[in-house]
């Protein structure tokens, strides 16, 4: 199965890839988490990386395309993936489709998970003071937390109606608590399946 998770920051998009790759033994991509690494690491990029993700702007593009390709051929994963954070603009999206479409592949669904901003607000800032410095995000600052969310919003809106016009879209109510939304995730998912 080729899925795609997608909802603002602080939607539950890690949370429940996870819970998804591991119910329908599919691989969690997260585009954030593999970025997090690269700013780790010595290379070309790294303070780049480090200077969007900071501040909470968004990779460009093309870097974005590059890298996810490169990690599903690298990593044969073409057939079961779940992207998390990728795409999240229309470019990234149309790039995405059209690797696919080389391959004769196309997504099987994207879900979408909606939260109200102030909660989304909520659970960042709730992070932010995590005392588990593994859990704690540079980008869980009051000003970026906003930057990210005014972002990604008008983002995110594009990205819902280029979904909606293939018919790949479901909109989940992210609201509840984990176990809740994964169970509406799972009675979309066994649909498809
Ligand atoms: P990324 O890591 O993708 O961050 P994000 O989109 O801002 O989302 P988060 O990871 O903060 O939230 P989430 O929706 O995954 O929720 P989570 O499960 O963590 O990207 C980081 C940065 O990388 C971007 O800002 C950009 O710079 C760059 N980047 C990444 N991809 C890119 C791309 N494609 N193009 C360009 N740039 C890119 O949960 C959040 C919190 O809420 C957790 O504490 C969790 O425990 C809690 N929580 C989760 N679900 C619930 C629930 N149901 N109820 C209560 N609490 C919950």
């Amino acid at each position: 199965m080729r899925l795609v998770i997608l909802g603002l920051p602080g939607a539950g998009k890690g949370t429940q890839a996870e819970n998804i790759a591991e119910k329908y033994g599919l691989n969690a991509i997260s585009t954030g988490a593999i970025l997090r690494d690269a700013a780790k690491e010595e290379g070309r990029f790294r303070k780049e990386v480090q200077e969007y993700m900071s501040q909470g702007e968004l990779v460009p593009d093309e870097w974005m395309n590059r890298l996810v390709k490169d990690y599903l051929e690298e990593n044969e994963l073409e057939d079961d993936f779940i992207l998390d954070g990728y795409p999240r603009t229309l470019q990234q999206a149309k790039a995405l489709e059209a690797y696919l479409q080389r391959k004769n592949q196309t997504l099987d669904a994207v879900l979408f998970l909606d939260v109200d901003e102030d909660v989304l607000r909520q659970r960042l800032l709730q992070r932010s003071k995590s005392h588990s410095l593994e859990k704690k995000r540079q980008d869980d600052q009051p000003e970026v937390i906003e930057n990210r969310l005014r972002i990604n919003k008008e983002l995110t809106e594009s990205l819902l109606e280029f979904y909606q016009q293939r018919n790949l879209l479901y909109v989940i109510n992210g609201e509840g608590d984990p176990d809740t939304v994964f169970k509406t995730i799972e009675k979309v998912i066994n649909r498809k399946k």
